[in-house]
C-alpha cells in the first residue's frame, strides 16, 4: 500500500485556496487534509461545509476531513454531502463512538477516529474494528506550526501493535509537528499517513517539500516489517 502524504490546508494562504490546492496536487500530494475547527472544542475557527463543497468542485484529491468540533454527530451528513471522503471525529467529542463510526460508514465515507495527546489508546480499543483510520494527534489540536509531542510516538507504536492484531486494514495517521526530520521515524513506528501543514505550505517549493517527506517515508516504509508478521520465524 505504501505511505500517504496529506498536506494540511490550515497552513495554506486562505486568500487563494484553489491555487494552493493545485500547487500541492501538482507537487504529488496523495490526500488533502481539511481541518474543521469550531472555536469550542479547539480555540480556533477555520472553515466548514460550504468551503469544502466549493473546494470539492476544483479538486479531485481525496478529502480527509478532520473534525475538531464539539458536536460532530450533528454534522456528519452535511460534511459527507459537501464531499468528504474520510471523516475523522475525535473520541473526546463522541459519547456514542460506536454509533458515530457506523453512521460515517453508512454515509459512504471512510470512518476515522482521533486521539488527543492526553487521551489514552484504550479509548479506541472497543471500536477499532469499525475504524478505517486512526489519527494520533502529535500536537494539541488547534494550530499549525506547533512542536511535535515526543510522548505521542510511543502511543503510535502501541497502536500499530493493536491494529496489526485486530484491524490490519486500518490506516494510522499522525498530525502535528510532522516534518522531514521525523517522517522516517514515524513511518518506522507504524504510521501510514503523514499530515503536514507548515512543512509543506510554509515552503515556497511545495513539490520539493512533498518529495523530501516522501523519500524519508518511503525509505522507512521499505525497511518496515510487513504488518502483522513476526520477524522471529
Ligand atoms: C492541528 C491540525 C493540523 C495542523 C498541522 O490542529 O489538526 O492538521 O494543520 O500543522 P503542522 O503540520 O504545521 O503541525
Ligand atoms: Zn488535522
Amino acid at each position: 500500500m505504501g505511505t500517504k502524504i496529506a498536506p494540511s490546508l490550515l497552513s495554506a494562504d486562505f486568500g487563494k485556496l484553489a491555487a494552493e490546492i493545485d500547487d500541492v496536487t501538482r507537487g504529488g500530494a496523495d490526500w488533502l487534509h481539511l481541518d474543521v475547527m469550531d472555536g469550542h472544542f479547539v480555540p480556533n475557527l477555520t472553515f466548514g461545509q460550504p468551503v469544502i463543497k466549493s473546494l470539492r468542485a476544483v479538486s479531485s484529491l481525496p478529502f480527509d476531513v478532520h473534525l475538531m468540533v464539539e458536536d460532530p454527530d450533528s454534522m456528519l451528513e452535511s460534511f459527507a454531502a459537501a464531499g468528504a471522503d474520510w471523516l475523522t471525529v475525535h473520541v473526546e467529542t463522541c459519547p456514542h463512538l460506536h454509533r458515530t463510526l457506523e453512521r460515517i460508514r453508512k454515509l459512504g465515507c471512510k470512518a476515522g477516529v482521533s486521539l488527543n495527546p492526553a487521551t489514552p489508546l484504550a479509548q479506541v480499543e472497543e471500536v477499532i474494528e469499525l475504524a478505517d483510520l486512526i489519527l494520533v494527534m502529535t500536537v494539541n489540536p488547534g494550530f499549525g506550526g506547533q512542536e511535535f509531542i515526543a510522548r505521542a510516538a510511543s502511543k503510535l507504536e502501541r497502536l500499530r501493535r493493536l491494529s496489526d492484531e485486530r484491524q490490519p486494514e486500518c490506516l494510522l495517521q499522525v498530525d502535528g509537528g510532522v516534518g522531514e526530520q521525523n517522517a522516517g521515524r514515524l513511518i518506522t513506528l507504524g504510521a501510514d499517513v503523514l499530515v503536514a501543514g507548515s512543512e509543506i505550505f510554509g515552503k515556497s517549493d511545495r513539490e520539493e517539500a512533498i518529495r523530501r517527506l516522501r523519500s524519508a517515508a518511503d525509505l522507512a516504509y521499505s525497511a518496515r516489517r510487513p504488518s502483522g508478521r513476526d520477524n522471529g520465524a
